[in-house]
């Protein structure tokens, strides 16, 4: 909260004035500036971009066979002593994002896409490091060969007149980002959860983890930071998170799978938080499996 107040952003909280403020008219998402990200606008071009990331995400709706499978495999490949966010969450969201995509991501991509996080900055985009990142990762993404999936469908949408070039450079990444850091900071969570306080739902454990805190606005009176905590982790309104139903599968899978791994008791140490003011979850936590588990 202080760190908003440091940056003139005012806070609205409470569950009913969250909800009116996310679907406000006068609350938009565009900071001025023209970014060509579908997070950073409201209108037309906004509408235009999000249905076709939609159309991308819809791809994973089921979640497809092969993508259980690797996810699967991550929580299989755990030894008797993981780290919940290296050698869980990372692959788990790793793989996740690379079916978006249609792309293998490697574990530089990844380390980019962590470094991005402040791009989508609330404090006026002073990070430098986080915006080269976004630059190299976008480069990156222009060069790559892809298969079927999200990148190729983002260029044959550019290809047919829906996107323009900026659209589809700048939005390669941010679906990637979108796909990526939530669902890292969740998986994690959820993770801890699960070692220290016993099964939960997924959407459980969602509402109460609430991985993005904050959302901003701009508003007649200056930016605003809404928060999602009294249980909309989702957002709501025009940019409720179209990837929420993927999210929740990919849950369910990989932590049923932990779950499972867990059952028979464990220790959990060397837990360490980010400390990030709208992106919320561990940056390492360490379980050991009780000796005959796993
Ligand atoms: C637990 C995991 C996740 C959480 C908590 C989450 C949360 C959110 C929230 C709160 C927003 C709204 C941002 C705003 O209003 O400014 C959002 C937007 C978005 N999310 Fe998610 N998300 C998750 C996973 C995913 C996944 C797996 C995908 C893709 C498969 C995805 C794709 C997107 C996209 C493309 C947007 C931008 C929508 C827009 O601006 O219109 N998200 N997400």
């Amino acid at each position: 909260m202080d760190e908003f107040e440091r940056h003139g952003i005012g806070v609205v909280s409470g569950r009913d004035a969250c909800a009116r403020a996310l679907r406000s008219p006068e609350l938009t998402s565009d900071p001025g500036g023209g970014s060509p990200s579908l997070l950073l606008r409201d209108g037309e071009a906004h509408t235009r971009v999000r249905a076709v990331l939609r159309e991308i995400i819809a791809g994973l709706e089921p979640v497809p066979d092969s993508l259980r499978v690797r996810i699967e495999a991550v929580v299989a490949g755990l030894g008797t002593s993981f780290d919940l966010v290296r050698d869980f969450a990372r692959p788990v969201a790793g793989v996740v994002t690379s079916a978006v995509l249609g792309v293998d991501l490697d574990d530089e991509f990844l380390d980019r896409l962590e470094a991005t996080t402040a791009n989508l900055d609330v404090f006026g985009g002073a990070d430098r490091a986080g915006q080269a990142a976004a630059f190299r990762l976008a480069v990156q993404l222009s060069r790559t060969a892809a298969g079927p999936g999200g990148l190729t469908a983002l260029r044959d949408a550019h290809a047919a007149g829906r996107l323009d070039e900026d659209e589809l450079v700048i939005n390669a990444v941010v679906l990637a980002h979108a796909a990526y850091e939530n669902s890292l900071n969740f998986l994690a969570c959820a993770g801890l959860e699960l070692a220290t306080a016993g099964p939960r739902t997924v959407r459980e454990l969602v509402a109460a983890i609430c991985p993005a805190r904050y959302v901003l606005r701009f508003g007649p009176d200056g930016p605003v930071a809404i928060s999602l905590a009294d249980g909309l982790p989702f957002g709501l309104g025009r940019h409720a998170c179209p990837g929420s139903g993927v999210a929740v599968a990919e849950g369910e899978i990989a932590l049923t799978a932990l779950a499972k791994l867990l059952d028979g008791g464990c220790r959990v140490g060397e837990v360490r938080w980010k400390t990030h003011p709208v992106f919320h979850g561990p940056e390492r936590a360490v379980v050991t499996l009780a000796s005959g588990n796993g």
